[in-house]
């Protein structure tokens, strides 16, 4: 390096050189977020992005320096116009919680102290920890359990999975790969389990080959008998079955496959019982379906997300695992560089590394931790609940109006419904109700989102949104219908 004493007469830092510039241009953003979104419903549930905004998100790298000002001009005039609308009290597409705003200002704090929440003696590795503790009395999972904050549902099965595939086949994968188990690998779940174990089957190296997809019933529950068949079908073949998926909760219908039964099966075969509880495993906390999610807390592990049904700033999931041991042996890592000390800022917690994948990790654990001091744990379950008795309403609505179907019975928190017409066939049928939906977008009225169910489409609503009244659903429904008529006009 030359120069160096040239360089270091003119330090630089990225702090800025005026301070009161940039703390009024943050009052000024909270107060304008804030009104954002306490007014939020009087806007468009979605709106088009116009050409000029995604030409200006085409621009190459700046080089040189820009005002903070006119930056955040750019965000409100190119960015804050067009969001996807999971902040809209008319958003029910895919499965997207709502966020809060005491979420939004969690967020700048994790931000300002901006720790790496990976290892050391520091004060977030400790809110992270009584984060974790608190999430396991919220699923009733033993003290003694372990657990890790993660970017969401799909990482927080597949942290939990790689532990069932290292643990219960009792071999040496992490050095020896999965060429150490005789027999192909074999993991069992419906045909309505969410794509991303079919990812985990795919990164663990066992391929989705080895993803058995059980059939499910016409509540679209995994049929159980076909599941044991299956089972002794591998056994037969020399195959090793390792491990048994329950959802609680599919992505498509919210079906809660037989909890219990699935453990049984699984104590029978001596299947890892994990459960993807993505949205669902959090309807524990209503007591209607207390009884049916039970088995949560008997399964091995348990994955799910925050920023789904507890409403919390996207990303935040969870996985728990109840034998804290195979899970630490499963992602444990020792490098000189990580080394960890008796006292000072090497110190501290077992590092984050040891249970997950990541190394480096943001501070997501103090959005948790203050959303679920701001509200506590009985809110949660009355927003919750609300959220349910919302789908049943709108199943209703759906029932009494002539014009309208439901595609899948209502068990949870999404409806899946149709506008159906005399004489239309089945690919009409699903070509009108795709128009419908998008239609419903582009007017702004409200955002379901699609599946298809027995080969039919579905216009599909997820109701995991606190700002969500029973008025939304009238609405909804009035203007599928009003859509429907227009187009078979
Ligand atoms: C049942 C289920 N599992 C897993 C996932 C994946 O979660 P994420 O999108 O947070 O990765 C979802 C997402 O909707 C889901 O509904």
């Amino acid at each position: 390096m030359h120069n160096v004493k040239e360089i270091l007469s003119k330090e630089e830092t990225l702090d800025p050189e005026n301070w009161n510039e940039i703390r009024q241009l943050g009052h000024q953003m909270i107060d304008d977020m804030m009104d954002y979104l306490q007014n939020i419903r009087q806007e468009p549930a979605w709106r088009k992005i116009p050409e000029d905004a995604k030409e200006f998100l085409k621009q190459d790298i700046p080089q040189k320096p820009q005002g903070i000002g006119e930056i955040y001009d750019e965000f409100k005039k190119y960015i804050l116009p067009y969001p996807g609308g999971n902040i809209h009290p008319r958003f029910w597409a895919w499965v997207q919680g709502t966020g809060t705003p005491f979420g939004v200002l969690a967020e700048m704090l994790a931000a300002t102290m901006n720790p790496n929440t990976a290892i050391g003696e520091h004060s977030a590795m400790y809110v992270e920890t009584q984060v974790l503790r608190w999430l396991k009395q919220m699923l009733n999972y033993p003290e003694t359990s372990s657990g890790i904050l993660v970017s969401g549902g799909s990482m927080a099965n597949i942290t939990a999975l790689m532990v069932a595939r290292n643990h219960r086949t009792g071999k040496d994968i992490r050095t020896r790969g999965v060429n150490a188990v005789s027999g192909q690998m074999v993991l069992y779940c419906s045909t309505e389990t969410h794509s991303c174990v079919d990812k985990a089957a795919e990164v663990m190296g066992l391929g989705t080959d080895s993803v058995r997809k059980i059939d499910v019933d016409e509540n679209y529950r995994i049929k159980v008998d076909e599941l044991i068949t299956s089972i002794e079908s591998d056994l037969e073949k020399g195959n090793s079955p390792f491990c048994m998926v329950g959802n609680a909760g599919t992505v498509n219908t919210g079906a809660i496959d037989p909890l219990n039964d699935l453990l049984d099966v699984c104590r029978k075969y001596n299947l890892w019982f994990h459960v993807d509880g993505a949205f669902g495993a959090l309807a524990k906390l209503v007591p209607e379906y207390a009884d049916e999610l039970k088995a949560v807390e008997e399964a091995d592990s348990v994955a799910f997300d925050l920023h789904k049904w507890m409403y919390m700033p996207f990303e935040v999931g969870c996985t728990l695992i109840k034998n804290a041991k195979a899970h630490r042996n499963a992602f444990a890592a020792t490098a000189n560089y990580l080394l960890t000390h008796e006292r000072g800022l090497a110190a501290g917690p077992d590092p984050m590394g040891n249970y997950g994948l990541e190394l480096s990790r943001g501070f997501k654990a103090l959005k948790v931790w203050m959303s679920l001091k701001e509200h506590g744990l009985e809110k949660y379950a009355v927003a919750i609940r609300q959220n349910i008795a919302q789908a049943f309403y709108l199943g209703e609505l759906v029932s009494h109006e002539k014009s309208l179907e439901l595609l899948a019975p209502v068990s949870m928190n999404i409806v899946c419904y149709r506008y159906i017409k005399d004489g239309f066939s089945t690919e009409q049928l699903n070509k009108l109700n795709k128009e419908i939906v998008m239609q419903l977008q582009e007017q702004g009225i409200a955002s379901p989102s699609s599946t298809i169910l027995n080969g039919n489409y579905a216009i599909r609503v997820a109701i995991t949104n606190h700002r969500s009244k029973k008025e939304d659903f009238e609405i909804l429904v009035k203007e599928t219908a009003r859509i429907g008529e227009e187009l078979t006009a």
